[in-house]
């Protein structure tokens, strides 16, 4: 992990600068209209243009500035209002008879601690006070309003003070009871939370978007809020896949309750669903623990949460306390470090990979978002960039949540540079030059020149890595000095190799060229799974081809010799995959580099029927996270799965252990939450057979 400094955005750089009144008076008015078209972007149209994290810091550095120049303020800043009025007559207007707040961020420890202080001096008390950890959801805050116990009334936030009847669109939501549960329910009750929509249906939501050609939600928020305010041919499924959490009773509480806990509880017996994590923690240190172990988990729950809210716990206090026009000073949203941040695209490259596939990569100033510095972000293919019509010098919104590969969610219109130009594929290689083709109804363009260094390069590479031959010493860089020299020109010029002559390469030397024709050489024997996935065979993966050796036991001339259909025939292989293993075998190309190879003495055991899940970690499941200090994670993996183990990629009550190394994930603290067995490296070797 590069843990290189971010340039502040030019916003936060101007705020550092010293300011006569008027310059003050002009970025006071900038700022408030630049927050004011946003506010529009997001709740009005539900597609904001920029991440939140660089909104909060248009809405801070607006605050500083008021604070510096009170007179300066204008009336309707937004720093001083919730949300936006609702327009147009599409819902009618919903008056809040309690407003609908929002909350002060905070947005590290040190700030959360000010807060505390800040509350212990307001009510004058020495000891701490106990809070409220709450999950901060990010969905659409609404109100439902309950009459003599029936469901009467849904409503948007609007502006705090009027919001949407969205009644109808409601009803059907998930966790919001049509009748309230219990003997005595109050005459009337006002009950605050956040609709949600689940991540995985968000996926599935703009999946089908993208088919029909409708423009896709730009995150799970505003696709709930967008639910929420159809209006035509509303899609009752949609609406079906939507979650209501409670977390606020603004009317109606009965009078013993004296706590938020017991607000809370309220909730639940009156039939709500509540948020998946809630905690009383005695004092900051404890919401400290809660804030972290909510961030630990973030990755894992099935909604978006953007931070955690603490609440002072005793509503007295609360009363006491009190609120200031856009949101009370009794709680706090402790927001978590961003996972979308914006940067500039300062070049489009074109990489080509080992089938030849042609991929447009996005090379971005680098921005540090969601843990690490990323400087690269895949586009994809050509279609892709048409769709997102990214283009060199565009400012875009780049998203890099959990350990998935940084991504590109849209370009920020309104900032795109005079001048720019669409990006095109190009029309030839950028490698050989070969004219490039895309085939009908393929969305991926190729080079088709089977001698394209590119080509040969990612082969190579493909061929001597970890999960196929594992030649160590044989990395990318190697490969490119061998290739670029033209000493590999096929896969099998790698066992034509010798001591002399890559001793003669830059940098290698005598013993290294020793070392890499030894590690070559042992190569040599290995597996006949890892001798199918070395080939590199369209849609042969490392678990395709463990079928393939399974089934064929070794049997290389039986494969090569089957048609198409009996390589359906195996288990778990589908026709796709059957035609591209047997038209790989026809190509006389093909055939002559495997009788090359198996001439220069590449083996593997015959007969051999191991399948996954077979040895003596057969039924048991890993979860590798963090770095451990000698092996890779690629190496942990083929040695747990050669023992016949299973590797995921996340932790369940089913995973019989997680094995942790430096810097671990959520998955750890979630190891730990489920009570599963934590192993270090050492006690992952111990299991392993030597
Ligand atoms: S309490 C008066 N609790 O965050 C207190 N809000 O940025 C008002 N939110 O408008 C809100 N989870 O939409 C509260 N556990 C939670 C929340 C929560 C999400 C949203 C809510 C609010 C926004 C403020």
């Amino acid at each position: 992990m590069t843990d290189l400094p971010t340039r502040p955005p030019p916003d936060e750089a101007a705020e550092r600068q010293p300011r006569t009144r008027a310059s003050a008076q002009r970025r006071i008015d900038q700022l408030a209209d630049e927050i004011a078209r946003h506010d529009a972007l997001y709740y009005l149209r539900d597609q904001p243009e920029i991440p939140d994290a660089e909104y909060d810091r248009l809405r801070r550095e607006l605050e500083a500035l008021e604070a510096e120049w009170p007179e300066l303020a204008r009336a309707d800043s937004p720093t001083r209002r919730v949300g936006v009025r609702p327009g147009g007559a599409s819902f009618a207007p919903v008056e809040h008879r309690v407003p609908m707040l929002s909350l002060e961020n905070a947005m590290d420890e040190a700030e959360f601690r000010a807060f505390d202080e800040r509350i212990r001096r307001l009510l004058g008390v020495e000891p701490p006070v106990e809070y409220v950890g709450e999950l901060k959801l990010d969905g659409a805050a609404v109100e439902l309003v309950y009459e003599d116990g029936d469901f009467t009334i849904g409503s948007t936030r609007g502006d705090g003070r009027v919001g949407e009847d969205v009644t109808a669109n409601l009803r059907p939501v998930n966790g919001i009871p049509a009748r309230l549960r219990g003997g005595s329910v109050p005459a009337r009750a006002s009950i605050r939370g956040e609709v949600v929509l689940p991540r995985r249906a968000f996926q599935r939501l703009n999946r089908v978007r993208e088919e029909r050609g409708d423009e896709p939600f730009v995150n799970p928020r505003n696709a709930a809020a967008g639910s929420l305010r159809q209006r035509d041919d509303v899609d009752l499924e949609r609406l079906r896949s939507l979650e209501f959490r409670a977390y606020g009773v603004a009317e109606g509480l009965p009078r013993s309750v004296a706590t938020q806990t017991q607000a809370l509880e309220t909730l639940r017996a009156w039939g709500f669903a509540l948020s998946d994590e809630i905690a009383l923690c005695p004092g900051p240190d404890a919401a400290l623990a809660f804030h972290q172990r909510a961030l630990a988990t973030r990755d894992a729950l099935p909604f978006e949460v953007d931070g955690t809210v603490f609440k002072v716990d005793r509503l007295a206090w609360q009363d006491e306390i009190g609120s200031l026009p856009r949101a009370p000073r009794w709680a706090i949203a402790w927001k978590f470090p961003p996972q979308q941040e914006s940067t500039v695209v300062e070049a489009i490259e074109v990489q080509v990979g080992r089938t030849g596939a042609l991929t447009p990569v996005a090379k971005l100033r680098p921005v540090f978002v969601g843990g690490v510095t990323v400087s690269n972000a895949t586009l994809h293919n050509q279609d892709e960039v048409e769709r997102k019509d990214v283009r060199v010098g565009d400012t875009v919104v780049v998203q890099r949540a959990g350990d998935v590969i940084p991504q590109i969610v849209q370009v920020v219109a309104s900032r795109r540079p005079h001048g720019t130009r669409r990006w095109q594929m190009p029309a030839h290689c950028p490698v050989c030059r070969a004219a490039v083709v895309r085939l009908e109804g393929e969305a991926v363009t190729r080079c088709p020149n089977l001698d394209c260094p590119a080509q040969i390069e990612n082969n190579v590479r493909h061929f001597a890595s970890r999960g196929a031959l594992d030649i160590e010493g044989l990395g990318a860089k190697r490969v490119h000095l061998l290739a670029e020299q033209g000493l590999v020109k096929r896969v099998s010029d790698v066992f034509r190799l010798d001591v002399a002559t890559l001793a003669e390469l830059d940098r290698m030397g005598e013993k290294s060229a020793a070392n890499l024709v030894a590690q070559i050489e042992r190569a040599k024997r290995t597996t006949f799974a890892r001798f199918l996935l070395a080939l590199g065979i369209r849609h042969v993966g490392e678990g395709v081809a463990e079928l393939l050796a399974g089934h064929y036991a070794g049997d290389l001339d039986a494969l090569m010799a089957a048609t198409a259909e009996e390589i359906d025939a195996t288990p778990g292989i589908g026709p796709t995959i059957a035609e591209s293993v047997a038209k790989f075998f026809a190509d006389e190309r093909n055939r002559s580099e495997i009788a090359a190879l198996r001439a220069l003495g590449v083996t593997w055991p015959k007969g051999e029927r191991r399948r996954r899940g077979e040895g003596p970690l057969a039924g048991k499941t890993f979860v590798l996270t963090g770095t451990l200090p000698h092996l890779a994670r690629e190496e942990a993996k083929r040695r747990i799965e050669d023992a016949g183990g299973k590797v995921t990629g996340s932790v369940s009550k089913k995973t019989s252990y997680v094995v942790a190394g430096a810097d671990p994930g959520s998955k750890l603290a979630k190891a730990t939450e489920l009570g599963v067995e934590v192993l270090d490296e050492d006690g992952l070797l111990a299991l392993l057979p030597s």
